[in-house]
């Protein structure tokens, strides 16, 4: 069932979004060499504590499984749920993409963003630079009365212009009073089986996953991480918005300089 959103939940969805933008611009802070994703974990966990809000992965449950960290990080080809372990320590060059999920006072707002630590290959760039791009592109055709699959076709067509995949299985949602409501909303048009329109008061987070040899993923054996199934490497950027009459509103914020 979708869930609509008014003016209020939109006053809620906003402050979850504000903590959540804050959080992830204090991971950026963190991105040097011999930090472990852990202390990143460690601090952003706090971060939002001190802010009132809550971490929306922490204990979250999905396919039975609690996840016992408050957000995910994912190196190089691991493209979405790395778990920000101790021994995964921060060392150049590699692409490192923080995952960030809110709730504050019932309501969620989701973010992600991907940086380069060191000087990454020219591709990688571009790979940067595609996944920001075909974020934006899928923002751009929202709208009430356009379709959960122009989103999926914007993504994917931006991804192939420039030679790259994006991955299978994966996808956006819809987020607010839950961290994951429906609309699913996939990244590749071969994950497309049923349609809807999109509508006003809907909120969603649209998070581009695009790997740079093929859409192919598989799963680690800690049961969480996914990685690119020819190791080549992976970026994501996520927003959450809201969809108003005249077009969307971006909830989440840009981390800039990276
Ligand atoms: N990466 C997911 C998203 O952005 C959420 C991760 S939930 C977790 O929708 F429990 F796996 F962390
Ligand atoms: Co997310
Ligand atoms: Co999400």
């Amino acid at each position: 069932m979708v869930i609509l959103k008014n003016e209020l939940d939109l006053l809620g969805l906003r402050e979850a979004a504000r903590i959540a933008s804050d959080a992830l611009r204090l991971a950026a802070g963190m991105i040097k060499e011999g930090v472990s994703a852990k202390e990143i974990d460690d601090a952003l966990r706090d971060f939002i504590f001190s802010r009132g809000g809550r971490p929306s992965f922490l204990n979250y449950e999905v396919d039975g499984k609690l996840y016992r960290y408050s957000v995910c990080v994912s190196i190089n080809d691991e493209i979405v749920h790395g778990l920000p372990l101790r021994t995964k320590v921060l060392k150049a060059p590699m692409l490192v993409k923080i995952d960030v999920g809110v709730e504050k006072d019932g309501y969620h707002a989701d973010t992600a963003w991907t940086f380069a630590l060191g000087d990454v290959p020219e591709r990688v760039r571009l790979l940067m630079r595609a996944t920001k791009e075909a974020l934006y592109r899928a923002i751009s055709v929202i709208r009430p009365k356009a379709r959960i699959s122009d989103i999926t076709f914007a993504i994917h067509g931006v991804a192939r212009r420039y030679g790259f995949y994006p991955a299978e299985t994966l996808t956006g949602h819809g987020v607010g009073l839950e961290l994951h409501e429906e609309p699913v909303i996939p990244n590749n048009p071969n994950d497309l089986d049923q349609d809807g329109f999109i509508r006003k008061g809907m909120t969603l987070a649209i998070e581009p996953m695009i790997n740079m040899g093929s859409e192919k993923v598989e799963t680690l054996e800690d049961g969480w991480t996914i990685v690119t199934a020819d190791g080549s490497w992976s970026a994501h950027y996520e927003h959450t918005l809201y969809v108003a009459d005249g077009g969307v509103e971006i909830l989440t914020e840009d981390i800039d300089g990276y």
